[in-house]
């Protein structure tokens, strides 16, 4: 069990580091070519979803011996815990229940004794009400105009989420509406969201999990001199700011009234929360119904991954394939490739999910690993990457596993786009999964001074994943896929996915160099060389 052995002194550890000696050095193209079953075989369905991980370098007894590893490391016990509300996440001491946000009404999960699902679906309609005011215009703004724009105002999982399932749902949403993001504190960003906006029609919605954050904070507050200087009263941040939160005090003290924010739970963890009242504005744009659908996607993969067998358990093989790459073969990276252009921003919200929650130093005692945890996730959407940086994976010297993710069916009109998207997609498993030797080149004609340049040696390893088409469902099934392939592999790991202590040093020292580029009078700077060096010249810059 996790926590209480160390992971690499367990029988699985050691059955495995056996067999990848074994077969680290097959190739695909023999894997497939023994075994004509092979795709059937390692094709598993879940949620809606289609996880074809054949192309993996695995066989039947790596599996076996991935599956052994979540068992003697106790994933099931340890997601039975996360269900049923118990504090998993220890450095915190809290629950970890993003899974009760898309609990249908009527089921029962508790925290400290109490029924949390009555409380979500509460806010839930307390959101639908607003969103419906929105979108059919009864909500004016203080001048009695209609609200045209809304900007979301968060940033790391209270801005990833909601602006990836924007982009990702747009066919699904109110187009007479425009949505924008501002995360960054660098002022650019809420100069170029409100470039050509009327105050009178934009509404602000505030999203902080802890009301706290340096660069939403300074972002809210120019959001509100810059509404109050063009409407001319204080008076009118009542109709257009509205606050989604855990921290109804700091909301207050904004000057938020507490009637128009949305509140979520602690137990509920940033990059978990897309589908609290974080997505707020993803209803406003997809309307509620959609967002129900999208809850429901969610609650399918939870199901799914709750109570289907590990050996069929889509993000349990997910996550034991990250852990095979990862702590086997030495991979530093996982690529994820959306053959999807309203996937545009599906890695980037992967990145915080997976790269925040695993990444971490000490397993659940407080110990050093001495095993690696999570890898680097990156991804552009596919064909986009196959022009740029497709060729280091092709034939560079790293093993990058990637994910490859597509849908059937296309969302837009122009059809025989699709087939052209789809057929690339395939195409690059194909020829990351079997390459092509010298021995074909030759006979196809490669002149032979070109060949060992051509060549590609293939072993590349794939998952492919496919639904019907991207909707609302299809998207809560797919977030909810990698959150539980990231607790899987955390799980393995035994360390914590749901704390974030790495982020806290630099917001402290952050904190402790503002007043020293501000304050001409600063006293003497007591950094390193170089970082005093490097704000002693930013100050003769500002200043001269
Ligand atoms: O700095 C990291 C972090 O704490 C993330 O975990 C979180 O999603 C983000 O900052 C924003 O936090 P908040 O929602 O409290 O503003």
């Amino acid at each position: 069990m996790s926590g209480s052995q160390r992971l690499t002194d367990s029988a699985a550890w050691r059955a495995l580091q056996a067999h990848y000696a074994a077969v680290k050095d097959a190739h695909l193209r023999t894997l497939f070519a023994d075994d004509p079953g092979r795709a059937a075989r390692f094709t598993v369905e879940g949620a809606g979803l289609t996880l074809d991980y054949s192309k993996n370098r695995i066989t039947e007894e790596t599996v076996r011996l991935l599956v052994q590893l979540a068992r003697e490391r106790g994933v099931a016990e340890r997601r039975d815990a996360m269900f049923r509300g118990e504090k998993i996440n220890v450095t915190e001491r809290r629950a970890v229940l993003h899974v009760a946000l898309r609990a249908p009404r009527g089921e029962r999960i508790e925290v400290d004794g109490q029924d949390m699902v009555p409380e979500v679906h509460a806010v839930l309609d307390r959101m639908a009400a607003f969103a419906n005011q929105l979108r059919d215009g009864s909500w004016k703004g203080h001048t009695g105009k209609r609200i045209r724009t809304i900007i979301n105002i968060g940033i790391g999982g209270s801005y990833l989420g909601p602006e990836m399932a924007y982009l990702a749902l747009r066919p699904y949403s109110d187009r007479t509406l425009d949505f924008r993001f501002v995360s960054n504190v660098d002022g650019a960003n809420f100069d170029e969201a409100t470039q050509g906006l009327d105050p009178a029609e934009t509404l602000f919605v505030v999203s902080s999990k802890t009301f706290t954050t340096l660069e939403t904070m300074t972002n809210a507050a120019t959001a509100r001199k810059w509404i109050v200087s063009a409407l001319g009263t204080d008076a009118a941040v009542a109709r257009h700011f509205v606050a989604v939160s855990t921290n109804t005090p700091g909301v207050q003290k904004f000057g938020i009234d507490p009637a128009n924010m949305f509140g979520f739970w602690d137990w509920v963890g940033g990059r978990y929360s897309m589908d609290s009242a974080i997505g707020l504005s993803t209803m406003i744009a997809i309307g509620p119904e959609n967002f129900r659908e999208l809850l429901a996607g969610f609650h399918n993969m939870d199901e799914h991954f709750r109570s289907t067998p590990l050996e069929r358990n889509l993000p349990v093989l997910m996550g034991l394939l990250t852990v095979w790459y990862n702590n086997f073969f030495g991979a530093q990276t996982l690529g994820v490739m959306p053959y999807s252009a309203h996937l545009a921003r599906f890695p980037a919200y992967l990145q915080q999910l997976q790269m925040e929650s695993n990444g971490k130093h000490v397993d659940l005692t407080g110990a050093v690993v001495d095993w690696q945890t999570g890898p680097v996730i990156w991804g552009e959407p596919g064909t986009d990457g196959q022009h740029s940086f497709y060729q280091l994976i092709h034939q560079g010297t790293k093993l990058i596993p990637c994910d490859l993710i597509g849908f059937l069916q296309p969302l837009s009109p122009l059809t025989d786009h699709h087939d052209l998207l789809m057929a690339n997609m395939f195409a690059q498993a194909e020829a990351l999964g079997f390459g092509k030797t010298a021995e074909e080149l030759t006979a196809e004609g490669s002149p032979t001074f070109q060949t060992p340049f051509r060549v590609t040696e293939g072993n590349r390893p794939t998952n492919a994943i496919l639904a019907d088409r991207l909707d609302p469902r299809t998207l809560g099934s797919l977030v909810a896929l990698y959150e539980h392939s990231v607790f899987t592999q955390g799980a393995v790991w035994g360390i914590d996915s749901f704390d974030q202590w790495g982020v806290e040093l630099g917001k402290v020292l952050a904190n402790r160099i503002i007043p020293e580029l501000r304050d001409k009078a600063a006293p003497k700077l007591t950094h390193d060389s170089s970082t005093n060096a490097l704000i002693e010249r930013y100050r003769r810059a500002r200043n001269s």
